[in-house]
């Protein structure tokens, strides 16, 4: 249900989760002081409660005055890349952050969303924590219908002009003792090591993920995904229903063809990901060949690592 700026404030004091715009993806957010609403969001989800949210905030004050230590660079990072798509994962005083936020880890994650509306929002009622707008498991929302495909009718999204212009989620980085990725996502990875001085490593396999949210099944289809970076084959229609793919390229006796756009341009891949992938559900393909055959960089990683995980699940 689309409502209005002041519905929204007023559903947020409320205690009732509102959805809302970012420049990534949708998120579904509570106020970051109200564990009722919180839990809501987590039961509403699916979620499970030991994978953390995000807290969105109109100022990098908050992070500021939640931080324990502020990390080398931080600020640097602040200043480049804010309001923009990337998270900051810094330990956090004794009593700043409610631990349902945060998982009872002793660490927040912090972002300050290049939206308007929603920063406006922010500061009219408090920092708001919003994971993505999708049941857990699901591909992201990046319209208003993927919302209402997800969560029925009846949630509360905040109507605006425009949203999702990256349409995958934020970068995360976190700091352990010097800046890992926690997840690729909107901001280029290349841009970030530019600002910190050195190429922030990815989690170890095989060592605990820094980033719980990366043990969980993940933007998946229903489809069951096959992902080939070789190319296609037309004998590869025997065992497909239908292909991911790009505009630029035929696929040979295809039964169908859902294309995220051009293979040149990974900024537009990425804005129709999402739609793309509920597409194949609305299809009602079974088995789907995804074409990774791109081009090796780092513009694509945020892209790869989304169809990965829809793969593996
Ligand atoms: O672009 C985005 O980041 C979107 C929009 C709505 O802002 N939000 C989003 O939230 O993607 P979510 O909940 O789908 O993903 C948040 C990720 C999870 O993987 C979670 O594990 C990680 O952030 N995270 C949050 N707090 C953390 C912490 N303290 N330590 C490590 N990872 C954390
Ligand atoms: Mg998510």
């Amino acid at each position: 249900m689309l409502i209005d700026f002041e519905a929204a404030v007023d559903s947020l004091n409320r205690r009732q989760p509102v959805a809302i715009p970012t420049e990534t993806v949708w998120g579904l957010a509570a106020r970051w002081d109200d564990e009722e609403a919180i839990k809501k969001i987590f039961s509403l989800k699916g979620r499970p409660l030991t994978n953390p949210l995000i807290i969105h905030i109109a100022s990098p004050e908050t992070l500021l005055s939640s931080a324990q230590d502020l990390p080398p660079s931080a600020l640097e990072l602040i200043e480049r890349f804010w309001p923009g798509g990337l998270t900051l994962v810094i330990p956090v005083r004794e009593g700043a952050v409610l631990p349902i936020v945060r998982a009872n880890l002793p660490t927040a994650a912090f972002r300050m969303p290049d939206h308007e509306l929603t920063r406006a929002l922010i500061s009219q009622t408090a920092p708001l924590v919003a994971p993505s707008a999708n049941r857990s498991g699901r591909p992201s929302a990046t319209t208003p219908e993927h919302i209402e495909n997800d969560f029925g009718p009846e949630l509360p999204i905040l109507q605006a002009p425009v949203f999702c212009r990256h349409g995958i989620e934020s970068t995360i980085l976190l700091w352990q003792g010097k800046w890992y990725l926690g997840r690729p996502g909107a901001i280029d990875i290349e841009e970030v090591s530019s600002v910190i001085g050195y190429k922030p490593a990815p989690h170890h396999p095989g060592k605990a993920p820094l980033c719980p949210g990366q043990l969980f099944r993940h933007y998946a289809p229903q489809a069951t995904l096959t992902l080939h970076d070789s190319g296609w084959e037309p004998s590869f229609c025997d065992r497909f229903d239908g292909v991911l793919g790009y505009s630029d390229r035929e696929y040979p006796r295809a039964k169908t063809i859902v294309s995220m756009g051009p293979s040149s341009n990974p900024a537009i891949i990425a804005a129709n990901l999402y739609a793309a992938l509920r597409d194949l559900d609305q299809r009602h393909l079974q088995y789907v060949f995804v074409d990774t055959r791109v081009e090796n960089t780092s513009n694509w990683l945020g892209i790869l690592d989304r169809l990965y995980k829809a793969g593996n699940s």
